[in-house]
């Protein structure tokens, strides 16, 4: 009976992740992650610092599919728990991908992105001068309605706040072992990026990761 009920919570959650991507249908599959190798946690930990300036030259889909797979990616297909934990296990957490050639969700599930809009919004991922020269900037929304353990709102931004910082992490240790530089970053223009992200009431931005080569 337990294990009945554990299947059919998966598959709500399944649904309900799949109804929430199927908006929009222009999808782009990403390289499979490749998932052993990289460089020694340790070292990566080592290396882990943040980076403000940027090459403008592009990052490969390969370099792009392991940080997304990283950031939270699924990595238990039986689960389809993933590489970044949050309260509750809700998964509350979506990353918007700012891309020169368009806007992107990023479906963890399928592990391929979502085309949202064809507009490169690359500059509103953040106020300060480098954000523009990023090739990616990810970004961290949180939907308050999935979080239906509790009513207090400033209780669900707090658990949000938190996830993305797990999410962001991940980020920063595989850009690490990419060769690439990231930053976090909560100073942004949310009212222009909400905007343009097209996000509803309860779609909460919380923090960016812009990524890329170091300017040399
Ligand atoms: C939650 C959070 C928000 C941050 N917001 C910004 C930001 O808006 N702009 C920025 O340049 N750096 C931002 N940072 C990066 C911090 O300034 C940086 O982590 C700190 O100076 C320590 O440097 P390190 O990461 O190189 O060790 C943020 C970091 C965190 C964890």
């Amino acid at each position: 009976m337990k294990h009945i009920i554990c299947i059919l919570i998966c598959t709500i959650v399944l649904c309900a992740e799949t109804i929430s991507f199927a908006s929009s249908t222009e999808t782009t599959s990403l390289p499979k992650p490749k998932l052993d190798g990289g460089i020694p946690l340790y070292e990566a930990l080592k290396k882990r610092a943040t980076g403000r300036a940027f090459s403008t030259k592009d990052i490969s889909d390969k370099q792009l599919s392991q940080i997304l797979w990283a950031a939270t990616g699924v990595n238990c297909e039986k689960s389809q728990k993933r590489t970044a934990p949050t309260a509750w296990g809700n998964n509350e957490i979506t990353l918007y991908v700012l891309l020169k050639t368009g806007t992107y969700i990023y479906n963890p599930i399928k592990h391929n992105l979502v085309t949202i809009s064809k507009k490169d919004n690359r500059a509103l991922g953040g106020i300060q001068k480098f954000t523009k020269d990023a090739p990616v900037t990810i970004v961290m929304v949180a939907d308050l309605d999935k979080i239906s353990q509790t009513k207090d709102e400033a209780y669900k931004m707090a658990v949000s706040q938190m996830d993305a910082g797990f999410i962001s992490q991940n980020i920063y240790l595989a850009a690490v072992s990419e060769g690439l530089i990231t930053g976090a970053r909560a100073y942004i223009n949310k009212d222009k990026l909400r905007t343009a992200l097209k996000l509803t009431k309860n779609q909460k931005i919380i923090l960016a990761n812009s990524l890329g080569y170091i300017k040399k």
